[in-house]
């Protein structure tokens, strides 16, 4: 990644494409509706109510984000999506039930105009959906070709200037990349023969970076995370990054790992469970579909607590996680993590957290903040995978030599020392000792 010489500016309007029209992506659409009118506020934003320290802490100058980034304005962006269903927006946010109708109700005008393109689905990948509103083609090949028309043909009507993509679609079963996703020659051959490792959201990611669309995947799938895309996006010079949003019990993980760790507090046993009543907690029902959650969720505490470096406190601890699928709750997720601790002489201790979260709440302002965070980096020329946007990510992507960074307070430190140093501000380290010369 090189140090931009100039951003281009976020002039015109931004569209923002979300594969998948359910619960977290009409949940985003209505709070930017709602937000832009001054009927809400898009509480959980970096790039809305966050701030950035720049220069020493003498000078006293901390900016809005949004002061100091050339980003795009809620009120210049347009929304487009694909579903396998048919329903608009505003019907799909009724029937997720995570707003409340006065909420829906203030925007329902505008909600109802935004209506899904055709999906690309095959049900192999998401066997607990049986959607109705799909494309039909003889190979993935063509699937893409259609999807890229969709992407123009958008443009057009829209009227937008620039675009990205947020994967906001369901998790599908776990096929880990394979021969046909270790080059783009070997995964157009592969689209070509409609190879059966090559999965929906793929060919979602695929024909955005070709049409010079940067893409970010908001569910644990292998949409942007395979040496072909990489090697596409680099290519293309198109930004991509995932993957799963952040949310709920992993974002408390990610709080309270790097804690135990800070503390030299050794760790025994970590299990969490969770209920959840949505769609998503419907797809993840699935035993294939809950796999690939499951990997993205239990990669983190290894990658924090790093039990090869600690192996005392950190080398045989038990991690444990489920997702139960319990209609009753809705979209209120509730989630439980008992942890076994140990101290000083290795004294055992207990905590027990029950967080009772709300998903699409928690996730719809990552949304947001991606959208407008991929448009910056490609207006700032870079490209691959944004690895500074680990901060929105249970999984974060990083080069292929390197372990992801989990650590919430590390990313977001990365985070903002890549806004000082895209423009030309000093990067901050937080040693201080000029305060003491
Ligand atoms: N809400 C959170 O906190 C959170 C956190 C991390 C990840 N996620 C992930 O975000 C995604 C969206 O979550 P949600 O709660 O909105 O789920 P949802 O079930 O309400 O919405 C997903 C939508 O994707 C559609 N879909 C599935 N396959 C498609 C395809 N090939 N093309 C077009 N549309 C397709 C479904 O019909 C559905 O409407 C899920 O994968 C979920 O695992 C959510």
């Amino acid at each position: 990644m090189k140090q931009p010489s100039t951003i281009r500016p976020a002039t015109g309007k931004l569209g923002i494409l979300l594969p998948g029209l359910g619960a977290v992506a009409t949940t985003t659409i209505t709070g930017v509706l709602l937000a832009r009118r001054g009927l809400g506020r898009p509480v959980g934003s970096l790039t809305q109510m966050g701030t950035i320290r720049l220069g020493k802490r003498t000078d006293e100058r901390t900016p809005a984000i949004r002061e100091l980034i050339p980003l795009q304005k809620l009120e210049d962006i347009a929304f487009g999506a694909w579903d396998i269903f048919p329903d608009d927006a505003a019907a799909v946010a009724d029937h997720a039930e995570v707003l409340e109708k006065k909420h829906i109700d203030a925007v329902r005008e505008e909600l109802s105009q935004i209506r899904p393109m055709k999906g690309a689905f095959n049900p192999e990948y998401v066997k607990r959906l049986h959607g109705t509103h799909i494309k039909t083609a003889a190979t993935k090949a063509d699937l893409v070709e259609q999807l890229r028309d969709d992407v123009r043909t958008f443009k057009k009507e829209s009227g937008v200037d620039r675009m990205v993509a947020v994967w906001c679609g369901s998790t599908e079963i776990y096929i880990p990349p394979g021969e046909v996703h270790q080059s783009v020659k070997a995964f157009e051959a592969g689209l070509l023969a409609n190879a059966k490792e090559i999965t929906n959201c793929q060919l979602y990611a695929w024909a955005c970076v070709l049409e010079g669309v940067p893409f970010a995947n908001g569910a644990p799938n292998f949409a942007t995370d395979f040496p072909a895309i990489w090697e596409l996006a680099r290519e293309r010079r198109i930004p991509i990054a995932g993957k799963d949003f952040k949310t709920g019990q992993t974002l408390m993980k990610t709080l309270l790992a790097p804690g135990f760790k800070a503390r030299m507090l050794g760790l025994r046993g970590w299990y969490s469970t969770n209920i959840l009543g949505n769609r998503d907690g419907e797809v993840l029902d699935d035993p294939d579909s809950f796999r690939t959650k499951e990997v993205s969720k239990l990669g983190v505490l290894d990658t924090i607590l790093q039990p090869e470096i600690n192996k005392e406190l950190y080398g045989d601890f038990y991690h444990k996680v489920r997702i139960d699928y319990y209609p009753p709750r809705g979209d209120a997720k509730e989630g439980w993590d008992n942890i076994d601790l140990f101290g000083w002489l290795g004294y055992p201790m207990q905590m027990k957290i029950n967080f009772l979260c709300r998903d699409s709440i928690l996730a719809a302002p990552i949304v947001l903040d991606l959208a407008l965070f991929m448009d910056l980096a490609q207006r700032a020329d870079f490209h691959g995978i944004q690895e500074w946007l680990s901060f929105y990510f249970k999984s974060p992507m990083a080069a292929p030599k390197l372990y992801p960074e989990h650590d919430l307070f590390i990313q977001l430190m990365k985070l903002k020392n890549t806004l000082r140093w895209m423009v030309g501000e000093e990067t901050i380290t937080h040693l201080g000792h000029e305060y003491y010369d």
